[in-house]
């Protein structure tokens, strides 16, 4: 059984390089899997991102929505492994640009997700650009990544830094990605918590787990296949199975006009500048 409320939630970083696509990409897969329709918000903005991983090209993105007779349905691309992508191809701040009229139709086109999937996955960029920053707090959870490597956790706390005081996001859940073993990801993870807990008082931070270094990763991202297709035992395939299903327990809270509605209002009404 599906749930009938969508959970946006975004997958994202301090540093770049830490695996944010590929876990976008595999979660979205294995909560396939499960029954789950997923939509993948490839928010990468200008970087070939979501598509390369998977060897897709697609066409057209949500600018095209005010192009004559187009759909949503139209410009979501489909995957041979369920899921869809929707790429959002331009810059955030070109979408909080558009005029009221236009923000109102990409809404009303929104409409068409609402009842249709169960979870939109947002693939930000790294670092801390208006960009990473706008759909962070427009999301309604955050899937910080981290490596093992002390940058990464230095960039995921300026990170959830700037999102706490600046911005009143407080709640995150944490993946460590290419970790040794689970001993390694909950020293770096419990780094990290222990800088929040001493800097940025009332934030929440939620061990979501972690994905091990796996050489069929790499792999995978040369044959352009998500690698829990390819290679579904190996240990990172396995991993994902475990946070996707920690995330299918995570709860949903249904907001008045609707969970996917709430979010692109939040992405399109923000100010102009957030960083
Ligand atoms: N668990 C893993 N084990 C081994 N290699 C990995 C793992 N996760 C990611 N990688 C490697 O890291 C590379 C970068 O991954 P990916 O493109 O998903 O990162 P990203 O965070 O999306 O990067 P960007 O910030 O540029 O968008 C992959 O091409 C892959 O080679
Ligand atoms: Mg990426």
């Amino acid at each position: 059984m599906t749930s009938s409320l969508p959970l946006v939630f975004s997958v994202t970083s301090g540093k770049g390089g830490v695996g944010k696509t590929n876990i976008s990409v595999n979660l979205a897969l294995a909560l396939t899997k499960m029954g789950k329709r997923v939509v993948i918000l490839d928010a990468d903005l200008g970087l070939a991102n979501v598509d390369v991983i998977l060897g897709l090209a697609p066409k057209l993105n949500l600018f095209h929505l005010f192009a004559e007779g187009m759909t949503l349905e139209k410009i979501l691309c489909d995957t041979p492994y369920g899921f869809r992508i929707l790429p959002a191809a331009s810059g955030v701040s070109d979408m909080v640009n558009l005029n009221t009229g236009q923000k109102l139709d990409l809404l009303e086109a929104m409409d068409y997700l609402e009842g249709g999937i169960d979870h939109l996955i947002v693939d930000t960029g790294a670092g801390i650009n208006d960009n990473v920053l706008y759909f962070n707090i427009a999301a309604s959870e955050r899937l910080v990544v981290l490596t093992t490597e002390p940058t990464s956790l230095t960039d995921a706390y300026a990170l959830i830094k700037v999102l706490k005081l600046k911005h009143g996001v407080d709640r995150f859940r944490v993946l460590v990605n290419m970790a040794r073993d689970e001993k390694g990801a909950k020293e770096i993870f419990t780094k990290l918590y222990k800088a929040c807990d001493h800097f940025l008082s009332g934030v929440s931070l939620d061990f979501v787990g972690f994905i091990p270094q796996d050489a069929a990763v790499r792999k995978a991202v040369i044959a352009q296949t998500p690698f829990t297709h390819l290679t579904p035992d190996c240990p990172a395939s396995l991993a994902i199975g475990r946070a996707a299903t920690k995330i299918t327990g995570w709860k949903v809270t249904a907001k008045a006009d609707g969970n996917i509605k709430f979010f692109w209002k939040k992405l399109l009404f923000q100010e102009q500048s957030v960083a």
